[in-house]
């Protein structure tokens, strides 16, 4: 199976992101200080940010450029940055608090973990990557090119590393088309099923993985997920049918191309900066990095995953990873052990926000 339709814009290169930066926007002094006064007006230190309601924070004239670069992630190259956030000054407490904001305003933030936390604090905690359970976020290391588990991925900038740290995006379907120009042979593989793991992270009502393409069509629309360190663990899961020989070799193929410097664009997130992310349309990894000694200002982002209203169709090969392929449905995430009621409220209440749907309490695992 060939996709029939690949977003054109959605398939840069290295050079196309340097020469046109229209992906890159920028919050004037005006969108700053409306940005600082819906967080003054609302902030609450008693509150958790699950009690926060989107309408309670007027982004003003910041919303207009942030959701261009919305646009840009959704419907055009699925990458944008967004520089000048009202960081200076700012606490932890008040930039997560800001980057939330931004969030509700996007669409239904999804669980991203076994503790089910809608917000993640991106900090080197000793982390080991390469193991079955391992999750990058938390690590210092260098991370295999993947997706994560959500249609939109926020990461805000608090503070950067001494060196390295670098945050790297390729496009998928740029990757696509240089496996098919160069090893044509190899390409079907990459429309076959393979075993990703969960990395222990299941719901109790989710298997250890899900099998699916690497790339797969939904109305016409390609769509890709990636992840080798996800597709080895996996390899050692009880059930699951070792990779044949070919098939390692067309996903090594593909890996060894996403990673190559004319279609890996690298960048290094300065505080105050958002990257936003399409998960259908990229792959995105980063360097590893070396701290500060300083406790304050060790490296410290904030990633969020968001399902939006006006999210496409996704693949039904999709669903068990999704556990909705609806359109503008609120989908993704990782549920992980403490999706409880309350977190569900918190679902049902922002979705009624964005005027979407929340699929029963019982959303179907595929069969
Ligand atoms: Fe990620």
């Amino acid at each position: 199976m060939t996709p029939k339709v690949l977003n054109a814009q959605a398939a840069w290169r290295t050079d196309d992101l340097v020469r046109d930066q229209s992906w890159v926007f920028q919050l004037d002094d005006k969108a700053q200080r409306d940005l600082l006064g819906a967080l003054e007006k609302t902030r609450d230190g008693d509150r958790s940010l699950i009690d926060y309601r989107r309408d309670e924070f007027d982004l003003g004239s910041a919303w207009r450029v942030i959701n261009a670069a919305l646009d840009e992630v959704k419907r055009g190259r699925g990458v944008a940055l967004i520089r000048g956030l009202p960081r200076e000054g700012m606490d932890e407490k008040q930039f997560e608090l800001l980057t939330w904001a931004i969030g509700l305003h996007t669409g239904v933030p999804r669980p991203q973990g076994k503790e089910t936390q809608y917000i993640s604090a991106v900090r080197n905690l000793g982390t080991v990557y390469r193991t079955g359970t391992g999750r990058g976020y938390s690590s210092d290391a260098e991370l295999d090119y993947h997706t994560d588990t959500s249609d939109v991925v926020f990461l805000s900038c608090y503070n950067k590393a001494v060196s390295g740290g670098m945050t790297i995006v390729t496009s998928s379907h740029a990757g696509y088309q240089v496996m098919a120009a160069e090893h044509p042979e190899l390409l079907e593989w990459l429309h076959r099923p393979v075993a990703f793991s969960r990395q222990g992270e299941e719901a109790p009502d989710e298997g250890p993985f899900v099998v699916q393409p690497i790339f797969d069509e939904a109305e016409g629309k390609v769509f890709s997920r990636w992840n080798w360190n996800r597709v080895n663990s996996a390899q050692k899961l009880p059930g699951v049918p070792p990779l044949a020989a070919r098939h390692r070799e067309a996903l090594d193929r593909f890996d060894q191309i996403i990673r190559r410097p004319d279609l890996a664009y690298s960048m290094w997130l300065q505080p105050g900066e958002v990257q936003i992310v399409n998960s259908h349309l990229t792959f995105h990894s980063r360097t590893e990095f070396v701290d500060h000694e300083d406790a304050a200002r060790k490296r410290l982002l904030f990633r969020l995953w968001l399902a939006p209203p006006d999210s496409e169709r996704l693949p039904d090969s999709w669903r068990d990873l999704y556990r909705s392929v609806e359109p503008g449905a609120v989908r993704g995430g990782i549920r992980g052990h403490n999706y409880d009621e309350v977190r569900r409220a918190f679902e049902a209440r922002q979705a009624s926000d964005l005027g979407m749907k929340m699929p029963s309490a019982r959303a179907q695992v595929s069969a």
